[in-house]
């Protein structure tokens, strides 16, 4: 891996288990935070303290990301099948990202992380939340020592089918259509693939999650409810993935 220009992480942290091999860390890590609303159920809260109560679990994940020098992390926050919640949750979960940038774009800009976001622009995403996003990318877009992407308004469907429409508009000839061609149209070209995707709560599922991207990522299921997952929970995902054989279809000598 070449060096980041940003120099070694500050964040160094006693955390980090000594069987973690420092040396294979993945690159791309990527997130599912689920299990917010039922985080909130088990306490007689509404569905929205648990989005609350995830802010703290994001922003931790984030920092131990820069403490192994993962360098791409990528947070599923919105989808655009999330559109189905009920309205009040839909407009809380507007106004929460649009104040968790706020609140939190400072000290990941200090921290050296980029923010960018991926999924699509379309009118029901209100002009002040796209504000607050154009904002926080412009804050951070020279950071280089972690790149946080919020997949919101998100969909893998929607992002490949974005793809295929822009590569009809360029005009390409059907034989020219390639897997290389289609990426250089999906949202974030540069993004490399997750190595790891991490989907709290026990569920084992995708839920329409960076479908091309993850064709040959390691998935892990930590049981833990994502207003509880701290670093620690990212660390044990890391060794888990380390555990396991990439044999991206091929075999190992
Ligand atoms: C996919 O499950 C999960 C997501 C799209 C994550 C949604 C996350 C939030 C709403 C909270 C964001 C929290 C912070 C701290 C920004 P799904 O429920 O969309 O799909 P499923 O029905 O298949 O489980």
């Amino acid at each position: 891996m070449a060096p980041n220009p940003q120099g070694p992480s500050p964040f160094d942290d006693p955390l980090i288990p000594a069987e973690l091999d420092r040396s294979n860390i993945p690159t791309h890590v990527a997130c599912v935070m689920d299990g917010n609303g039922r985080w909130a159920n088990a306490r007689g809260l509404p569905r929205t303290e648990g989005h609350g109560a995830g802010e703290e679990a994001l922003v931790d994940a984030v920092d131990g990301a820069l403490a192994l020098g993962i360098e791409w992390i990528t947070m599923y926050a919105f989808s655009t099948e999330n559109w189905r919640r009920p309205v009040d949750e839909v407009r809380y979960l507007m106004g929460f990202n649009e104040s968790l940038l706020m609140r939190r774009r400072d000290e990941l800009n200090d921290k050296g992380v980029r923010i960018r976001f991926a999924g699509r622009r379309d009118w029901r995403v209100p002009r002040r939340v796209l504000r607050r996003m154009d904002e926080a990318a412009e804050l951070t877009k020279a950071n280089r020592r972690c790149t946080l992407t919020m997949a919101f308004n998100y969909g893998g469907r929607a992002e490949i089918i974005d793809a295929v429409k822009a590569m009809v508009a360029s005009g390409i000839k059907a034989d020219k259509i390639t897997e290389k061609e289609l990426r250089k149209h999906l949202y974030w070209p540069d993004m490399p693939d997750p190595d790891l995707v991490v989907r709290t709560s026990g569920e084992h599922r995708v839920s329409n999650y960076l479908l091309w991207e993850i064709a040959y990522s390691e998935l892990v299921f930590p049981e833990v409810l994502w207003p509880d997952f701290r670093r620690s929970d990212l660390y044990e995902a890391v060794v888990e993935f380390q555990r396991r054989e990439r044999r991206y279809g091929g075999l190992e000598e």
